[in-house]
């Protein structure tokens, strides 16, 4: 089975189109992929609106019965189910259910089992993106993460799943209140390191934090570009990468969502980012962006050198 993806757009810089179809397409002087969300291909189709909204548990009946498969993500999984295919990842805390989320016990040939959580990308923003396409998160089996925004840790606690006992999350929350749901998740979670902090201030925590590999910044503020290179500064490695969040209401709400996009990649340039990718979120956020891409990349040698 082919793996989910959102289907793309055209890309005009606008990349709202609700699944144009077709490849993907480089627009206009943009030098980096930019692609619609579209209807989010038969990963998606699950969790899509009526059938996997915030309030559900992620589009998946119970009882019915489900078989996983690896998505193209490392660490990330497809729970096949008779009517919908839903995103599934395999949980750290087996028996463990942190919103409410659907689970999925498996038992592997050697008796022993395994249990998969249903990720609803009606709640986290990453989901979302690897729904709507996103090629590569640079979030898999092993990798240290920095993830800033962490609210009360639903999509962290997901993350913790995919970089799985070798991995490690460091959640910088600022809100005191989602905090303690946070750190509550993280006692469970040996991979959480939750931050309660700003994260204006990354020299505050840079007791507890190590160099990353990523960094998913998703803190929904005007000034969020400018935030995501200060924690690059003190903790990305050269050639590591991030994962960017946009709500263009957040940035400026009296622009097109397509002409905020734009802003915020040009900022990311002038910061030594190097973006590879944008997915738009629809039909799971709207005017909500997702680009990814390089830090402090390392210059490609010329094959004449
Ligand atoms: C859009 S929500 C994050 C949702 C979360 N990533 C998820 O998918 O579940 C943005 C979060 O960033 C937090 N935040 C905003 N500014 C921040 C800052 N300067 N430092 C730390 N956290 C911040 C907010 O309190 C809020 O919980």
């Amino acid at each position: 089975m082919a793996p989910p993806q959102g289907r793309r757009g055209g890309f005009s810089g606008r990349g709202r189109g609700r699944g144009g179809g077709g490849g993907r397409e480089r627009g206009g002087s943009t030098p980096f992929k930019a692609r619609g969300g579209g209807r989010g291909g038969r990963g998606g189709r699950g969790s899509g609106r009526g059938r996997g909204g915030r309030g559900s548990n992620g589009g998946m009946k119970g009882g019915s019965k489900v078989l996983i498969k690896p998505h193209r993500h490392e660490g990330i999984f497809l729970g096949c189910g008779a009517k919908s295919d839903v995103l599934v990842t395999q949980n750290m805390v087996p028996g463990d259910s942190l919103y409410n989320e659907k689970r999925v016990a498996m038992q592997n040939q050697d008796g022993s089992k395994v249990e998969y959580r249903v990720w609803n990308p009606f709640r986290s923003k990453l989901a979302a993106g690897v729904l709507c396409g996103l090629d590569n998160i640079w979030i898999k089996p092993g990798a240290r993460v920095l993830y800033l925004g962490a609210a009360s840790g639903t999509s962290v606690s997901h993350v913790s799943d995919i970089v799985g006992p070798t991995g490690v999350v460091y959640a910088v929350e600022f809100s005191q209140r989602s905090g303690r749901d946070l750190v509550s998740m993280a006692k469970k979670r040996t991979n959480v390191i939750p931050i309660i902090e700003d994260a204006r201030h990354p020299g505050r925590y840079r007791m507890l934090v190590g160099i990353v590999d990523v960094i998913f910044s998703d803190v929904a503020q005007p000034d969020q570009a400018r935030i995501l290179a200060l924690n690059a500064s003190y903790y990305l490695k050269t050639g590591g990468h991030f994962v960017y969040s946009i709500k263009a209401n957040c940035i400026d709400s009296t622009i097109s969502a397509e002409q905020v996009f734009k802003g915020e990649v040009n900022k990311l340039i002038a910061d030594q980012f190097k973006p590879k990718e944008q997915v738009t979120l629809e039909p799971y956020e709207r005017d909500h962006a997702c680009v990814v891409g390089g830090y402090r990349m390392p210059k490609k040698k010329n094959v004449a050198e």
